[in-house]
């Protein structure tokens, strides 16, 4: 890739990772199948992503609606998750890949909280990617989160009512150390958010293909990430204005 194309590289991709269970029903096989290819493909997909340069890359692994499928698919993918994060996570850490998982996580069993703790903590030193997983997440569970935790600031005295603004919210949130993801791929098909980043998704670039998640791969990347380059994010000024700051 050539230094010209690496510039438009966006800092911050976030993924909806949907598909899997129509890629394994279109193939007569159980959906839990399809999950396990997720996998697979995510796995091909950190890995695409650290050498294109992506700073950070943020998964949508598990929802705070998921809850809703039958308890088997549910305990399939609680056991996927786990070994999962048993099998990757020493290869994540010889990488450089910084692990952060974003969601509520006390309604996970005790066995697979404390994983994900050590997988932050053996981690957290590690520069080249930061791969933020969203499991039990939703974005409105994110941005009612940082609200609370602001009124507590605000009750206990040390943060006045006036000062609660799109800044302070915003520090809260579960990415709020984190830039914005610029880029928002979902696969599957569908164009929807699905309760995904509410806030954080403000200025992303949205990308819709119809490549089926477990069918995700590096080449399916580079068309998501040519497409971006070719946008002119504006954020609310003109072309025009852009142009004239690019010549300054
Ligand atoms: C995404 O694939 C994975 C999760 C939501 C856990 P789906 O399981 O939603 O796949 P489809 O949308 O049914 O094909
Ligand atoms: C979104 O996919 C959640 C994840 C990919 C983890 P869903 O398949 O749950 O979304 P809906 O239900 O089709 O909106
Ligand atoms: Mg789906």
């Amino acid at each position: 890739m050539s230094l010209q194309e690496k510039i438009d590289v966006p800092a911050h991709v976030a993924i909806i990772m949907d598909g899997n269970g129509r890629w394994a029903e279109q193939r007569g096989y159980p959906r839990v199948l399809g999950h396990r290819r997720g996998a697979t493909a995510l796995r091909a997909t950190v890995r695409a992503c650290a050498e294109r340069g992506v700073r950070v890359l943020t998964v949508f692994a598990f929802s705070s609606e998921n809850w809703r499928r039958p308890s088997s698919e549910v305990g399939a993918l609680m056991q996927l998750f786990l070994q999962s994060l048993r099998r990757e996570v020493r290869r994540l850490h010889e990488a450089g890949v910084r692990l952060r998982f974003v969601g509520e996580r006390g309604r996970f069993d005790p066995a697979l909280q404390a994983r994900m703790a050590e997988a932050e903590e053996l981690t957290a030193g590690n520069e080249r990617m930061t791969l933020v997983v969203a499991v039990n997440y939703g974005g409105r569970w994110d941005i009612a989160q940082a609200a609370r935790a602001l009124a507590g600031e605000v009750a206990a005295g040390r943060l006045a009512p006036e000062a609660v603004d799109e800044v302070a919210l915003a520090r809260h949130l579960a990415l709020g150390d984190l830039p914005e993801p610029d880029l928002l791929i979902r696969t599957g098909g569908e164009q929807r958010i699905s309760n995904f980043l509410l806030w954080q998704l403000a200025y992303a670039e949205l990308y819709f293909t119809p490549v089926l998640w477990p069918d995700f791969d590096a080449e399916a990347l580079d068309r998501a990430l040519a497409w971006y380059a070719g946008r002119e994010r504006r954020f609310g000024q003109t072309s025009a204005q852009l142009q004239e700051s690019a010549r300054a």
